[in-house]
C-alpha cells in the first residue's frame, strides 16, 4: 500500500513537528496538518518562522523547507480527511474534569468527535493512526465508531505513539531510540497498514529501530514508558528531601548509581517536580484503569509517583515560606523560569504554577521572568486552578521581560526553570538590587552555589544541605 497523502488532525505540539519532520524526510508524500483552531493554522503559516506556535530548536527550519512543498497547515478538516490515505489523530486527551473518572481518566471527548468526522467524511478506505496517548483499547472504541458511523468504507487503526520530549522534538523525531507500531498483526489487511507506516518512516529511520507490535501492547507501552521516565525522577526527588536532612548530596548519589549500567545515568535529576503534558496524565490514567480491572495494589504503587511529585512541589514553597521568616505576605518573590522545563514554551503542569499558587495563597507578589511564555499564558495556567478571582491573580502576578527588572527589590528568587541563560546572568548586579539576606532557591540545582554564597547569597538547592 503505497501512502502518498496524509492528512494529521490536531497541529499542537505533537502534530505539528511529527508532521514536519514527516514531510520533510518524504518530499513525496503531501502532509495535511488540520485545527479547528484557526488562529493556530494561521500561526503555523505565518511568514515569521519565530512566530511558530510551538517553540522547538530546528523546528523553524523544517517547516521553512517543507512548508508549501509538500506541508500545508488548513482548518478544512473534512476535505483533509477526504484526499488522505492516512490519517493521524493528533488531538488533545486532557485529564477528564468531570463525571465518572473525574481527575484520573483520559477525557476521550476529542478523540470520539475525530473518530466520527473521519468516518463522515471518509469517501474511500484509509489507515487511522493514533498518534496521541490513548488508554489501552482505545483503538477498539475508535474501530467501532468507524465501522459502524461510516460510508461503508474500511478502516485500518494502528497505534503510534509518539516518544518526542519537549524542547528535543526535532532532534527525537530525526534521530528516534525507536518507532513503536501497533497494529491488526492477526489479519493481511493489518499487517498491510502496518507495513504502509512502517515504509513512511523507513524514510529516515533504521529498519531495526521500527518495532511492531499488537496494537494494545503499543498503546500500553506509552503509559509504561512514561510511567518509569516519571517515576525515576520522583524516586531521586524523594531521596533528595532525605540527602537535605544528612549530609548526603543527591547530585553525588545520582553520579553515583548513574554509573550502574543497569541503572543509567538519564531521569535522575533532581527538581522541583516533573511538569509537562504527559507523565501526571499518563499515571493517572494507568491508575484507572488498573482500578477499573480490580488492580489496586498496582494502582496503588503507581499512585505514589504523583504523590511525591505533588509534595516536592509543596515542600519546595513551604522552604520559600519558612525561610522568609514564616510570612511571604506583601513580599516580592521572583520566579525565573515557568515552562516545565527549558527550551519549549509548554507549561503544562509546571510545577512553577503550583509553587505559586501556593505562595499566592499566602499573599506572596510573584514577579516572573521567562524567555518564552507569555503573561497572558501565566495567566491562564493560574486561573485554571480556581483558586482565586482573576482581578487578584492579576494584582498578586505579573510577567517581567527583563530578569533583573524581575529581580530588582526582591526578597527572593526561586529558579523553577533550568533555562541555560540564567546561569549567564551579573548575580553580583542582582545582588546589588535585591532586599537583604539575597536569598535564591533553585529548583533546578542550576547555579553555581559557591560562587553566589561568596558574593553573599543564601542559597538554598534541592538534594544539598544548607
Ligand atoms: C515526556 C517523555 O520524555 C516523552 O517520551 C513523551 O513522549 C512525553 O512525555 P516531556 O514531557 O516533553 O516528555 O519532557 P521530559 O524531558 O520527559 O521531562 C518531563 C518533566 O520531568 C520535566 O518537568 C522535567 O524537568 C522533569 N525531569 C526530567 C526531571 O525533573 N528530572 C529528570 O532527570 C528528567
Ligand atoms: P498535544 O500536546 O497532544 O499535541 P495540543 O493541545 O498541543 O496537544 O494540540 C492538540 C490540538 O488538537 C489543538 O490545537 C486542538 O485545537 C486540536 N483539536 C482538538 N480536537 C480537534 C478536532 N476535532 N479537529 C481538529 N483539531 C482538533
Amino acid at each position: 500500500m503505497n501512502i502518498s497523502k496524509i492528512c494529521c488532525i490536531g497541529a499542537g505540539y505533537v502534530g505539528g513537528p511529527t508532521m514536519a519532520v514527516i514531510a520533510q524526510k518524504c518530499p513525496q508524500i503531501q502532509v495535511k496538518v488540520v485545527d479547528i483552531n484557526q488562529a493556530r493554522i494561521d500561526a503555523w503559516n505565518s511568514e515569521d518562522l519565530s512566530a511558530l506556535p510551538v517553540y522547538e530548536p530546528g523546528l523553524d527550519a523544517i517547516v521553512g523547507e517543507a512548508r508549501g512543498r509538500n506541508l500545508f497547515f488548513s482548518s478544512e478538516v473534512d476535505l483533509a480527511i477526504e484526499e488522505a490515505d492516512m490519517v493521524f489523530i493528533s488531538v488533545n486527551t486532557p485529564t477528564k474534569t468531570y463525571g465518572e473518572g473525574k481527575g484520573q481518566a483520559a477525557d476521550l471527548k476529542w478523540i470520539e468527535k475525530c473518530a466520527r468526522q473521519i468516518a463522515s467524511a471518509s469517501k474511500s478506505n484509509k489507515i487511522v493512526v493514533e498518534k496521541s496517548t490513548l488508554p489501552v483499547r482505545t483503538a477498539e472504541a475508535v474501530k467501532d465508531i468507524l465501522d459502524n458511523t461510516g460510508n461503508g468504507y474500511k478502516f485500518q487503526i494502528l497505534s503510534n505513539p509518539e516518544f518526542l520530549a519537549e524542547g528535543t522534538a526535532v532532534e527525537d523525531l530525526l534521530d528516534p531510540d525507536r518507532v513503536l507500531i501497533g497494529g491488526d498483526t492477526s489479519t493481511e489487511e493489518g499487517l498491510e497498514a502496518i507495513q504502509a507506516l512502517v515504509d513512511v518512516y523507513a524514510h529516515w529511520v533504521p529498519s531495526e529501530r521500527i518495532l511492531s507490535t499488537n496494537v494494545w501492547s503499543s498503546e500500553l507501552s506509552k503509559l509504561t514508558a512514561n510511567a518509569f521516565l516519571a517515576q525515576r525522577v520522583s524516586s531521586i526527588n524523594s531521596l533528595s528531601e532525605l540527602c537535605e536532612s544528612t549530609e548526603a548530596d543527591i547530585y553525588e548519589v545520582s553520579r553515583a548509581i548513574g554509573k550502574d549500567s543497569r541503572i543509567g545515568p538519564k531521569f535522575l535529576q533532581p527538581s522541583v517536580g516533573f511538569g509537562g503534558s504527559c507523565f501526571q496524565k499518563d499515571i493517572l490514567n494507568l491508575v484507572y484503569i488498573c482500578r477499573s480491572y480490580g488492580l489496586f495494589e498496582v494502582a496503588d504503587y503507581w499512585e505514589q509517583v504523583i504523590k511525591i511529585n505533588d509534595h516536592q512541589k509543596g515542600r519546595f514553597a513551604k522552604k520559600i515560606i519558612k525561610s522568609l521568616y514564616n510570612t511571604v505576605s506583601g513580599k516580592k518573590i521572583t520566579f525565573l523560569g515557568w515552562a516545565f522545563k527549558k527550551d519549549t514554551n509548554d507549561t503544562r503542569e509546571s510545577a512553577a504554577i503550583y509553587v505559586a499558587d501556593l505562595l499566592l495563597n499566602e499573599g506572596a507578589n510573584i514577579y516572573v521572568y521567562d524567555p518564552k511564555v507569555s503573561e497572558d499564558q501565566m495567566y491562564n495556567d493560574i486561573d485554571y486552578l480556581n483558586t482565586r478571582t482573576k482581578v487578584e491573580n492579576r494584582r498578586l502576578l505579573q510577567s517581567e521581560f527583563d530578569p533583573y527588572a524581575a529581580c530588582k527589590g526582591a526578597h527572593a528568587i526561586a529558579v523553577l526553570t533550568e533555562w541555560d541563560e540564567f546561569r549567564e546572568l551579573d548575580w553580583q548586579k542582582i545582588y546589588d538590587q535585591m532586599q537583604k539576606p539575597c536569598q535564591i532557591f533553585d529548583g533546578r540545582n542550576l547555579l553555581d552555589k559557591q560562587k553566589l554564597e561568596k558574593i553573599g547569597f543564601r542559597v538554598y538547592a534541592i538534594g544539598k544541605s544548607s
